[in-house]
């Protein structure tokens, strides 16, 4: 007999309009949509069009007008700062209304951009959550990228405000945020009228006069603003991720379908009721922390949390087990390098013995393959399902799932189960036609994708098309590699592109490419992403240098390192390159990437047979050997 997680699949791709247009009863609307899926205008999808809806209230307001006006709905736990507050979801209301309030004093209104650029704090989610209320697009930026990434995203969105905090903690370092925004919006050509600044008291940043604001003399008397109505199509958010050029797409999520899909994946996927604690711990800055730290656990009354700490280091690697077991967790998110660096430095899981975490449920992965290795590990010392799923910011959402909600299939190391609901998953060969179970391929999703999927990127409709949907026609492309088990497993290998992911962060060595070919001594060089066993992969430099190139290798090798740093983020991680006299290419001069990146890997590989020259792999392997590589 077919069970729950069948039937619902089944449903949602048989009859899509009659499954989504169920799961969006669960969804308060100022004005019911018209249709539930519009495919006039294909490869454009929208769902819920001719609706309005406010995503702040679903979030807010309802719960307080509901019951659960006294209920926990944030907790802020930093351990950093040796700070735990609690705000019951009246308090989130005051806080997001009263702030909204400000933006909208300050000439924000429907439509408008708002960049938050913010650590851990709670002011991070208010600011999100007062634009959404005021139907203004917020795009969060990840406080590790450096003041050119934050540029560039300027430049995109345009935004109208920016709001931003004196400083950022990482571990033990202080990281001052406002000479890094400063710099930013000094590089970019747009410029915000005002900036809001929250002043911690870790540091107090100098504010420019006449430009920009003290969040807290801001707030001060500040006027509640309500819920603005907007179309369920228009856009929430902005959230850039890297892709294969330099410059970050701008990923745009919608207002009615991520409601809808979001709401429904808290119950369904994750197995999470109103009144209980759901963790993300993640970071704002990522889709993981827009969709399970801020949206999704709001949009469901459950009480999320948000963490300003680390795995490990703030202070012991029992950090996890003393946020589950204080407030009470039943279901905690991360990414699969959390629990690598818990594994690395309490392998035997002692730390956890000093709590009682009977309340936790579920450990849910997710940002990067769940090695099995770290599956096992972490199955071993928690008892409890540990489910892999994948995901993107492109989706916003699970695509494979153990949906625990449903009925939870049986688990298998390395594998994110099967699609989600409303997902068509299917593995392709290079000429677009789908292969048999067990066959690599790469993993395309027939469309149309479900309700919280990207729309299309920021102002960018051809752009949309060109990177998703023209590789295969009428499929979006994910970009990832993998297959089907003989069972109907799905199995996530890697990327097929050129974006990598490092400790869970989507990073792009197209981007660092074009930096280190900025250095004068440079002639040409390839970035790849290698194995790590920690951070999952790390970025690898080969340079080749140009005739009479005057300072040695070393001074140049740190001098990228540092360029990366200072232009894309410490968050690169990018640590180790190597001076080569020549990059592997095919005879057409397409750089052989994958070939190296099976080198350093040390996996079998077969030469290309349009390669210009085959010795040039031997002296890759040569230099890779020296950083401790292709053993
Ligand atoms: N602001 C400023 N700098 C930041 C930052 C932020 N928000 N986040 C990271 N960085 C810096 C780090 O301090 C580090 O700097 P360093 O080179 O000077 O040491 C660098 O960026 C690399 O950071 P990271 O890759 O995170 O490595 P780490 O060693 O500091 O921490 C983990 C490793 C595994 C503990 C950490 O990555 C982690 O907790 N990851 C799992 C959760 C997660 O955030 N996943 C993302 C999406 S689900
Ligand atoms: P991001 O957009 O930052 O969420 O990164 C998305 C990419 O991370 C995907 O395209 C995958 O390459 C990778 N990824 C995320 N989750 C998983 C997973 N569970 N298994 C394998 N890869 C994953």
């Amino acid at each position: 007999m077919a069970g729950k997680y069948e039937i619902s699949y089944r449903q949602s791709i048989e009859n899509p309009e009659a499954f989504w247009g169920a799961a969006a009863e669960d969804v308060c609307w100022y004005k019911k949509f018209t249709k539930v899926l519009d495919d006039a205008n294909k490869p454009f999808y929208r769902w819920f069009a001719g609706g309005e809806m406010n995503t702040c209230y679903n979030c807010v307001d309802y719960h307080v007008e509901n019951g659960r006006a006294e209920q926990t709905a944030v907790i802020y736990d930093s351990p950093i700062t040796q700070t735990i507050k609690r705000y019951t979801y009246k308090e989130l209301l005051d806080h997001v209304a009263r702030f909204a309030g400000v933006l909208s004093k300050h000439g924000a209104s429907k439509g408008d951009r708002v960049i938050i650029y913010m650590p851990m704090i709670p002011e991070a989610l208010f600011a999100m959550l007062a634009c959404a209320r005021l139907g203004v697009i917020h795009s969060v930026v990840f406080g590790g990228f450096a003041p050119n990434e934050l540029a560039v995203r300027i430049d995109d969105a345009k935004p109208k405000l920016m709001v931003s905090a004196s400083c950022g903690i990482e571990g033990k370092k202080i990281i001052e945020y406002k000479p890094l925004l400063d710099k930013a919006i000094d590089l970019a050509k747009h410029k915000p009228t005002n900036c809001i600044i929250y002043q911690r008291q870790q540091v107090s940043a100098p504010l420019i006069a006449g430009r920009d604001l003290d969040w807290v003399d801001e707030m001060e008397g500040a006027t509640a603003h309500d819920c603005v109505p907007v179309l369920t199509t228009d856009p929430l958010y902005i959230l850039y991720t890297s892709g294969t050029t330099g410059l970050p797409k701008g990923i745009v999520r919608d207002n009615g379908g991520h409601a809808v899909a979001l709401k429904w994946s808290m119950k369904n996927i994750y197995d999470t009721k109103p009144g209980e604690v759901f963790w993300a711990a993640s970071d704002v800055g990522w889709v993981v922390g827009h969709s399970y730290i801020v949206y999704a656990p709001l949009l469901n009354g459950s009480t999320t949390i948000l963490y300003e700490g680390k795995p490990v280091g703030t202070p012991d690697p029992g950090a996890f087990w003393r946020v589950v077991s204080e407030h009470n967790v039943k279901a905690l998110f991360t990414a699969p390098t959390a629990f690598r660096a818990i594994k690395k430095e309490d392998p035997r899981g002692k730390y956890k013995q000093k709590y009682d975490i009977s309340c936790l449920k579920y450990l849910f992965l997710a940002g990067e393959r769940l090695d099995p290795d770290t599956y096992h590990w972490a199955t071993d010392l928690l008892k409890i399902p540990v489910v892999d799923h994948w995901w993107q910011t492109e989706t916003g959402w699970a695509i494979a799932a153990n949906c625990m909600g449903l009925d939870a299939q049986p688990l298998k190391a390395g594998s994110p189960t099967k699609p989600a609901p409303g997902y068509q998953v299917k593995i392709l060969d290079d000429a677009g036609n789908p292969v048999n179970n067990g066959v690599e391929g790469v993993v395309a999703i027939k469309l149309p994708l479900p309700p919280g999927t990207l729309p299309t990127l920021w102002q960018n409709d051809e752009k949309y098309k060109e990177s998703y949907l023209e590789t295969y026609p009428g499929y979006y492309f994910t970009g990832d590699g993998g297959h089907y088990d003989k069972d109907g497993y799905l199995f996530i290998m890697g990327r097929v592109d050129d974006v990598i992911n490092v400790a869970g962060h989507r990073l792009s060595t197209g981007t660092m490419e074009e930096v280190i070919s900025k250095h004068p001594d440079v002639a040409e060089c390839a970035v790849i992403g290698a194995a790590d066993d920690f951070k999952g992969q790390l970025p690898l430099g080969f340079i080749v240098l140009k005739e009479g190139a005057k300072k040695d290798d070393k001074t140049i090798v740190t001098e990228l390192v540092q360029m990366i740093r200072e232009q894309i983020g410490a968050v690169a991680s990018f640590k180790q390159a190597i001076v080569v006299k020549r990059l592997p290419k095919t005879r057409s001069g397409k750089i052989l990437r994958g070939t190296m990146r099976k080198i350093a890997d040390s996996k079998d590989f077969q030469v290309p047979s349009t390669i210009d020259d085959p010795v040039v792999l031997d002296e890759i392997r040569e230099g890779l050997r020296t950083i401790g590589y292709a053993n």
